[in-house]
């Protein structure tokens, strides 16, 4: 199969790699010229400074990314789909042609330039996978204005922290959504956040079921309003640099940061990825299941696919409804090549078995993608066997929402790849990680394991938090200086290839899902009953990590247990979101601390786990107070 890429003869990936990262400008720079449409060239390739924070890829140029993903298509092939809307209930798919989607797009640029929206301003959507959302954010795109998408399973409360903290004048919301046969009021979390976000001008409400909803003066009806508009909307030429999006993600300490991705760097290294790592060939359909609230579906269901020219799937639904074979049954029915999945799902498949499975054809499969934590053996081995008949590559892709793409992923499209089970394996062009030691030293040559780190910047990574470039820096450049720290911990073997191992720091990854230690235990301080908490991760058997927390009652409080967790799992997901819900809740009389008074959640996490070895507790203040909390520990299973 030839490669997206060819530098000087070269075609196989080592070879591609040892160059990409030798004459980087080159690389980069030719295939920016080749890969996107230009209103006016760049002058610079990049313009970078680790120590500063300071990204700049392909300064100078101007370029719209919605004529990237959309104009250039419809020239050549308006007739093509550009999307499948998977809805919730099997077999009611809804395809949309590149003419159509541009037609949505101009609609909805128009409607948003109608409503004052205009180049410097941020819209948020609050929307769950459709047609309209995706050309809510091509709409951004063409007019100039940024987009935060805000998972449509997040509560009011985060909505609002995140709505307030881009001042977004614009909110995109439906007036329900349908997930999994149930019906979810959208619109009612969006009144209640706006509520608090004086920033708020209007509300665009699309209407995803018949059921009408309260209408405010605030509130826009969007398909009536979109359709008065004309289907033609000139795009902005944007500076390379110019924001494209913000999306927010949780880090160690503090609240969500929203990081922000800009043009023309990151739409070609989604698109490169997109073509080079999976192999995508026109013709194929592309099946990615993560939602577009995370960045996999900005990545991989939207912006990659669509700038390729390519068919994407909007999956709406979720893994078991009607049944565990709703996969496998929309793979046959939409003939899916690239399955792109996440392996908490495929855990939770596998314990249903094969039926489900072979039931349906699979012969369209070309391509099983993982993504978002790590898969362990079992899984991998049952999505390779099963789903794929032995016969699909398993491609275990490594990333994050400040890489903007895959980094790190095997290659099977070269000949001389192979593919380790569990391992994300091999750098992706440009890419140059380095595994440092805790002095900071970097680790030479092969079998060792480190910090996961990126010496060379790349055009997809992040460009700032929103608002706290000073936070960019400190968490991302300052830890190892001259690096990009992931945040990950990874092993190289000695053939080289890498294995994440899992975060070095207080993120919890709960079903392919980032959460905060800091952020969990900010809302559990806000109970009255409670006086101090510990948030930890443990490992477990579907989700990856599960939610543990441990409680310090306030002095004289008597409460049953099971009202405290009752209590704290509502404020959880009305604060956050249902999935970050805890799974066990546990009042201890005091928390393992060292002697400087900082909690060791790493003795927690083994005790949930039940480790033998509790590594070393000199540290501690008193380690009478670990006994004590696995005693207790011990009652509550
Ligand atoms: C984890 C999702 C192991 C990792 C694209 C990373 C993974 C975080 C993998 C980013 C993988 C992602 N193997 N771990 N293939 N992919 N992770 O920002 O800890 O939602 O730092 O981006 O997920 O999560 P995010």
């Amino acid at each position: 199969m030839p490669e997206a890429v060819a530098f000087q003869g070269v075609t196989d990936h080592s070879g591609l790699h040892e160059f990409s990262v030798r004459e980087t400008d080159t690389f980069w720079g030719t295939l920016a010229h080749q890969r996107l449409s230009w209103i006016s060239p760049f002058n610079t390739v990049q313009n970078c400074d680790f120590s500063q924070g300071k990204i700049k890829w392909f300064e100078s140029g101007k370029l719209n990314v919605s004529v990237n993903c959309l104009d250039r298509h419809v020239h050549t092939y308006p007739e093509r789909v550009a999307l499948i809307w998977e809805r919730d209930e099997p077999g009611t798919e809804v395809k949309v042609t590149y003419r159509e989607l541009l037609e949505l797009t101009c609609r909805l640029g128009n409607l948003l330039k109608r409503q004052g929206v205009g180049k410097g301003d941020c819209v948020t959507l609050y929307l769950p996978p459709c047609p309209l959302a995706v050309a809510s954010m091509l709409a951004c795109a063409r007019i100039g204005a940024a987009h935060n998408v805000v998972f449509a399973g997040f509560s009011a409360g985060a909505l609002a922290d995140r709505v307030r903290d881009t001042q977004s004048s614009t909110v995109i919301t439906v007036n329900q959504g349908v997930r999994g046969g149930k019906v979810i009021d959208l619109k009612k979390t969006v009144d209640q956040a706006v509520q608090n976000c004086p920033s708020v001008r209007q509300v665009l409400v699309a209407m995803r079921t018949e059921n009408t909803v309260v209408m405010t003066d605030r509130d826009v009806p969007l398909e009536e309003e979109m359709m008065k508009e004309n289907v033609v909307c000139d795009p902005v030429a944007m500076d390379s640099e110019d924001v494209l999006f913000l999306l927010y993600t949780s880090g160690s300490t503090g609240k969500p940061k929203g990081l922000v991705h800009t043009q023309a760097g990151y739409l070609l290294y989604a698109s490169i990825t997109h073509r080079s790592v999976f192999s995508y060939q026109d013709g194929d359909v592309f099946g990615c299941m993560a939602d577009i609230g995370w960045i996999t579906g900005h990545s991989y269901s939207v912006y990659g696919p669509l700038c390729n020219g390519g068919t994407t799937v909007l999956f709406e639904s979720t893994p078991v409804y009607p049944d565990p074979g709703r996969y496998w049954e929309t793979v046959e029915r939409l003939g899916i090549s690239h399955f792109y999945g996440a392996p908490t799902a495929i855990r939770l498949l596998l314990k249903y078995g094969d039926e489900w499975v072979q039931k349906y054809d699979r012969s369209s499969l070309k391509t099983l993608g993982s993504v978002g934590e790590p898969i362990n053996t079992e899984a991998w081995d049952w999505y390779h066997q099963v789903v794929g008949d032995g016969r699909c590559p398993v491609i275990d892709t490594w990333w994050q929402t400040e890489t903007g793409g895959i980094c790190i992923a095997p290659r099977p499209s070269d000949p001389d790849s192979e593919i380790v089970p569990g391992m994300a394996m091999r750098p992706f062009y440009g890419i140059k990680p380095t595994l440092l030691d805790a002095k900071g030293e970097s680790l030479p040559g092969c079998e060792s394991t480190g910090a996961l780190c990126i010496s060379l910047a790349w055009p997809g990574m992040a460009r700032t938090i929103h608002n706290d470039h000073q936070r960019f820096i400190e968490t991302y450049f300052q830890p190892y200086p001259g690096y990009f720290f992931t945040g990950d911990g990874a092993h190289r073997t000695k053939e080289g290839y890498y294995q994440i191992v899992g975060r070095l720091d207080d993120v919890i990854n709960v079903s392919g899902h980032r959460l905060g230690t800091a952020e969990l235990e900010d809302v559990v301080s806000l109970c009255p009953a409670v006086a101090e908490s510990a948030v930890i991760g443990y490992s477990h058997d579907i989700k990856g990590e599960g939610v543990g927390v441990f409680v310090v009652l306030k002095r004289g409080v008597q409460i049953d247990q099971d009202v405290l967790a009752q209590q704290l799992r509502e404020m959880v997901s009305r604060n956050i979101a249902k999935y970050a819900s805890p799974d066990f809740i546990q009042v201890v009389r005091r928390l393992p601390k060292t002697r400087s008074g900082k909690i060791m959640r790493r003795i927690l996490r083994k005790v949930v786990e039940q480790k033998d070895d509790l590594g070393d507790l000199s540290t501690l203040d008193d380690s009478e107070v670990v006994y004590e909390v696995i005693r207790g520990h011990q009652k509550l299973r």
